[in-house]
């Protein structure tokens, strides 16, 4: 049973299903693009189909007919960030950047020790309901071969995210639009983790190094 739409984006239409009492996701493979793209809409299936983390949809199954083309994924809560920051205008403080950054970084651990580069991390694709995180869709994921793709592509994603929450509780005081690590208020030490995660000061080298910093710097802030 189609409940509704919930997005079309260049490889699929979404739909969110309910069967059974339980919710689900229906992702549709444009047919279009399947022929374009050869066999690069597989990779989000090839991938899910191997993960098993509690933030992340399980993939319960591929549908080929004739006339459709997808598979089901397992429903998750939550808003997207999107939502979140810019239709309810939620504002975040330190203590809860701090966890859903924690939560991030343990999603990406868990990824990066199996090999898979999400390189998607985005308000759109996270969702959240006021605790818990989960990430979502897998399209653009790979995995890692150290050439074309690096898990270290996931730092700036992270660090870009991170800046949306940051931003959250920023007010505009008028006159010359600055640049984010000048017109936030941040202490050095977060601006210096920020700025390793952008790539503008030395890059972390794995997301192990990126998890000590990160808690570093708000043991810091604490103090
Ligand atoms: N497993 C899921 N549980 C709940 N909501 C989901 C799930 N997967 C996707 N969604 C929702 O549907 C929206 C669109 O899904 P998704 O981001 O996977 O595809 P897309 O961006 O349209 O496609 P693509 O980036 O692959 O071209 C998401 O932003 C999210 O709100
Ligand atoms: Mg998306």
């Amino acid at each position: 049973m189609i409940e509704k739409i919930i997005g079309e984006g260049r490889f699929g239409i979404c739909y969110q299903v309910m069967q059974g009492q339980k919710l689900y996701i229906l992702k549709q493979l444009k047919r279009g693009m399947l022929k374009k793209t050869g066999s690069k809409a597989r990779f989000e299936e090839e991938i899910l189909m191997n993960l098993h983390h509690e933030s992340i949809p399980r993939f319960i199954k591929k549908i080929e007919h004739e006339d459709f083309c997808g598979y089901v994924l397992e429903f998750k809560e939550g808003k997207t960030f999107e939502d979140v920051l810019y239709l309810d205008r939620h504002e975040f403080e330190r203590e809860e950047i701090f966890s859903v950054g924690s939560q991030l970084i343990e999603i990406l651990k868990y990824l990066h020790y199996r090999g898979v580069v999400h390189r998607d991390i985005r308000v759109p694709n996270t969702l959240y309901d006021g605790q818990k995180i989960n990430l979502v869709d897998f399209g653009l994921a790979r995995r890692i071969n150290n050439k074309k793709y690096r898990a270290d592509m996931d730092f700036a994603f992270l660090g870009d995210f991170l800046l949306h929450l940051y931003y959250s509780s920023f007010e505009f005081k008028g006159g010359k639009k600055r640049p984010w690590y000048e017109e936030l208020e941040l202490t050095e030490i977060e601006l210096r983790f920020l700025k390793r995660l952008m790539g503008i000061a030395p890059r972390y080298k794995s997301i192990q190094e990126v998890e000590q910093e990160f808690q570093e710097t708000f043991e810091a802030n604490k103090l």
